[in-house]
């Protein structure tokens, strides 16, 4: 249950960025968690949905799977109001949406449901009280993925520096741009952020480069570094930030933050 702030005059709308790429194992989740813990620090109140039935984020995040009765699959099929689904973490100004298996069977229950692409939209349109809400989406164009790009009005995303990366964007780019036709003309790109960066292997500069010559100011400037302590963090159910607070990669996900708040500030102005 949402606990309702004190001494705060409750934010008018919250911001709501998706974190999506149909390619798998990029970095969404891990970004997901450590942006939103980052923006967390900074007072701002952020609320993280984990729409992947793989459930990740809420793994990641020490969230038991016996605490999860109320899901984002509830709020998708209209069981659950926002506030009934949202759970607290053991971080301050953090909340979430859990997710459980059932949302793996959402899409085929959603398609004869009127307004299918809109379920989460709806949901999140309830009162919350937020500044921020990221959606965690699974590695694919589906179903649930296109209810968080209908939901949002950015889009972030995740690129690890490999070959063949900036391919799938380009695909993600696409869907983007028609989900932007069709549903929800407001969404925007919010950025590109480079995950896993490898400084010895000379492959991640060039895709470094390549993805900056592409899509200029929309890749961040913080690149997230290939970080052992990142990878080890989620089987500890905590964010990086609070496994290992002054290692390469919380800095690189702090940093991240302060760059998105920037923008943000940049968008409001
Ligand atoms: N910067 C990093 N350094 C080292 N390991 C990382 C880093 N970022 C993510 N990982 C690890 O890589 C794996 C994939 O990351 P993550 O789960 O965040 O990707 P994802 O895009 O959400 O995957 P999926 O598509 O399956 O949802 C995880 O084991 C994670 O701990
Ligand atoms: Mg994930």
């Amino acid at each position: 249950m949402v606990q309702t702030n004190v001494d705060r005059a409750p934010s008018a709308t919250p911001r709501i960025i998706a974190i999506a790429n149909q390619k798998g194992g990029v970095g969404k989740t891990t970004t997901a968690i450590n942006l939103a813990t980052a923006i967390a620090a900074t007072e701002k109140r952020v609320l993280i949905i984990d729409l992947d039935p793989q459930g990740n984020a809420s793994t990641g995040l020490g969230i038991d799977r016996h605490t999860r009765d109320v899901s984002s699959y509830h709020l998708l099929i209209g069981e659950a109001s926002l506030t009934e689904g949202v759970i607290t973490t053991s971080i301050p100004n953090l909340w979430m949406v859990p997710s459980s298996v059932d949302l793996s069977g959402a899409e085929i229950e959603l398609v004869d449901e009127p307004r299918r692409e809109h379920r989460l939209a709806d949901a999140l349109a309830a009162e919350g009280d937020f500044d921020f809400i990221l959606i965690d989406c699974p590695p694919s164009l589906n179903l649930l993925t296109l209810n968080a790009l209908v939901a949002a009005q950015a889009v972030m995303v995740p690129l690890q520096c490999e070959f063949f990366a900036l391919e799938g964007v380009s695909h993600l780019v696409k869907t983007i741009e028609r989900v932007k036709q069709v549903f929800n003309p407001g969404l925007e790109l919010h950025g590109i952020v480079l995950t896993m960066f490898d400084k010895r292997n000379n492959l991640s500069d060039m895709v470094a480069a390549d993805v900056r010559d592409y899509f200029g100011d929309k890749v961040y400037k913080t690149v997230i570094p290939r970080n052992v302590r990142i990878s080890e963090a989620p089987s500890h159910g905590k964010p990086v930030l609070l496994y290992d607070m002054r290692c390469a990669g919380s800095e690189a996900y702090i940093h991240l933050a302060s760059e998105v708040l920037k923008r943000e500030r940049e968008w409001v102005a």
